[in-house]
């Protein structure tokens, strides 16, 4: 009998056993399943999460990060988000040392990475990211360009430190988006990623704190997300009818763990249900614990309520891998929170389709193709020293 979770009871029956032999097919049964998104097909369930990794030397990707990203897709990973790559605006990022998705030089290194991911058997999307008020002013890789957001605000400020977007600014951010994503499908890439996450640009327009503008992109919910429908329409116009555009986002700040974009799945539906009708194929709703869940009354995560509300591919994340309890469930020790098996349950019923890994993979770069085995005993236990080497 395989380990189940009562939903909000018992976390860890200890009545509950599963041998290893049947927690490894059930991983395999689950996870090795390919997924659709649009045109793409995905090869199984397994996403590496975005992470900016800053080893791009003027923006440039090189061999090094090359083959970074082809060692995790021939180890299993079914689908690379790559890390946050700066669109063609001189105020999208503060540092020369992190990709970027424009330019001649910056773009025929992203060729050679998406051409050795595909070799290795996976797919590949871009994130394109614009910080907007997250910028300092005065930082590369275009030192005097201004910070920019909807109304100048950085999160916790209550008075502007830089620079409220006109119109022009929002007509220009959203061209270098879509021409970012227009360079992707050139380039052989299997779709884009948005980066409407974490209180950078594009979710300093959806989150009230940031967004006090009185014009039609801000007030209401709806208002608020008219910046990042406009940039999905302008990418979904550019780029091909069947090419995968993902949409990141959070209730969660970088600087505000406890933010909140919707309080109730209502507001969470005005928010989402703009975005999937200007062409967004799948919702990638980051999460820093998978298995929290994300409204009262339902265990449902943010990415089992966004599937449920928008009908599209969803993506979850968030803590996989990291805990000592990851397969304790597969020693018979019931289905801890943060286990696989309690993740196995939720992708059995549906609640989402493919699970984002971020540091369990920077760990371990064949940590898809141990799982994909029930390789469990295998897997290298996380320490934070993982992230400042590209290994
Ligand atoms: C070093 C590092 C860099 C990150 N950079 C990005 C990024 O560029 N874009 C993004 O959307 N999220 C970024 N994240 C968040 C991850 O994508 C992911 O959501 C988070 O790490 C939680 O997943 P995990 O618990 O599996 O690591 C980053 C996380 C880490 C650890």
């Amino acid at each position: 009998m395989r380990a189940h979770i009562p939903s909000g009871i018992d976390f860890r029956s200890p009545h509950v056993t599963v041998t290893p032999a049947e927690a490894a097919s059930r991983a395999a049964r689950l996870l090795a399943r390919p997924a659709v998104i649009n045109g793409l097909t995905v090869p199984n369930r397994i996403a590496m999460a975005p992470m900016t990794r800053m080893f791009s030397p003027g923006g440039v990707p090189g061999e090094d990060v090359v083959s970074y990203y082809a060692r995790r897709a021939a180890a299993g990973v079914g689908l690379i988000v790559t890390e946050g790559t700066y669109v063609g605006h001189d105020s999208a990022g503060q540092s020369d040392r992190v990709p970027r998705f424009h330019g001649d030089e910056q773009l025929a290194g992203w060729a050679k990475v998406a051409e050795a991911v595909h070799a290795a058997g996976g797919t590949i999307v871009p994130q394109l990211w614009h910080i907007g008020m997250v910028r300092k002013a005065g930082e590369p890789p275009f030192a005097d360009a201004p910070a920019v957001g909807p109304s100048g605000l950085r999160i916790g400020e209550d008075e502007p430190t830089g620079t409220a977007m006109t119109r022009s600014d929002l007509d220009d951010v959203v061209g270098a988006f879509a021409e970012s994503a227009a360079a992707a499908e050139r380039l052989g890439f299997d779709g884009v990623e948005i980066h409407g996450a974490h209180g950078y640009l594009v979710d300093q327009f959806l989150w009230s704190g940031t967004n006090r503008r009185t014009d039609a992109y801000g007030g209401d919910p709806v208002a608020r997300t008219k910046f990042a429908a406009e940039i999905v329409a302008a990418v979904r116009e550019r780029v091909s009818a069947d090419f995968p555009v993902i949409f990141r986002y959070s209730q969660w700040k970088q600087e505000a763990y406890d933010a909140r974009l919707a309080e109730t799945p209502e507001e969470l539906e005005a928010i989402l249900s703009p975005l999937a009708a200007a062409g967004v194929d799948a919702f990638h709703a980051s999460t820093r614990r998978y298995w929290v869940p994300e409204f009262e009354d339902s265990d449902l995560n943010l990415a089992g309520w966004t599937k449920k509300l928008t009908g599209k591919t969803a993506i979850t994340v968030g803590s996989v891998g990291l805990d000592g309890d990851f397969t304790k469930a597969f020693q018979g020790q019931g289905a801890p929170i943060g286990s696989l098996d309690n993740l196995l349950d939720r992708m059995e019923r549906d609640e989402f389709d493919l699970v984002a890994v971020g540091r369990a993979l920077l760990q371990d770069p064949q940590w898809a193709e141990k799982v994909l085995a029930g390789r469990f005993d295998a897997l290298a236990p996380y320490d934070a020293a993982a992230i400042k080497t590209l290994s």
